[in-house]
């Protein structure tokens, strides 16, 4: 039998990479940053000069593709000609270019197989928009977590990171492959008026109902 993978998804800055985190230290499983994988493809193409709008050069480039997905102890991590990528994540072109490489079906397809990956091995905790209904659609712990668009922009905010958040969110949710949307079988969080620690709470107790 495959180890537990516990599916959190939800639009940008709901709190969900906080939350998926803390999840599975609670828990001992491996955090795994969906978001980081496709940002790290965009960061690529970008830096290689490779126009992501163009999709038959981002198709073309994947195959060899020189980005590794490890893990670094308990959480994922991308390595580039031996680095961990880091900031590279979040720098503004990354932001404004990730919808786009992310609506590429050849894209989802190779980072959807190499999520799988992670989780023929390890119990995971994956955090994305799509886990629960492409990545493990027969997984029995889905959550969807949400916040109204005022807080998320505050959150956001307060991170310092300055992203368009409802744009990107409005794009993941209209692309065809894979949109964001919720599980029918997810179990719906609304974090606007909840702590962190209410959320992990709530979310773990579940969990652990469920592999009682
Ligand atoms: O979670 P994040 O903000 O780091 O994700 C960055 C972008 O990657 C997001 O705008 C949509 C895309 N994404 C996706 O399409 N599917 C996932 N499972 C995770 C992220």
């Amino acid at each position: 039998m495959r180890p537990p993978a516990i599916a959190i998804d939800g639009p940008a800055a709901s709190g969900k990479s906080t939350v998926a985190k803390r999840i599975a230290q609670e828990l001992g499983y491996t955090f795994i940053g969906t978001g980081a994988m496709y940002r790290a493809v965009t960061w690529y193409l970008l830096q290689q000069g490779i126009n992501p709008q163009n999709t038959s050069a981002v198709v073309a480039a994947l195959p060899g593709i020189p980005l590794s997905f490890g893990k670094d102890g308990a959480f994922s991590t991308v390595v580039y000609e031996g680095r961990v990528l880091t900031t590279e994540l979040t720098e503004k072109a990354t932001n404004d270019n990730v919808s786009v490489v992310a609506a590429i079906p050849e894209v989802r397809a190779l980072l959807v197989e190499k999520q799988r990956e992670y989780n023929k091995r390890e119990a995971v905790v994956m955090e994305g928009r799509d886990i629960g209904t492409v990545v493990f659609p027969d997984s029995r712990f889905k959550y969807f977590v949400t916040a109204s668009e005022e807080v998320r922009a505050a959150r956001r905010a307060a991170e310092g990171i300055t992203d368009s958040i409802a744009e990107r969110d409005k794009k993941d949710a209209q692309r065809a492959c894979a949109p964001l949307v919720q599980a029918e079988d997810a179990l719906l969080v609304d974090t606007s008026d909840m702590s962190i620690d209410e959320v992990v709470n709530f979310i773990v107790a579940d969990i652990r109902s469920k592999l009682a």
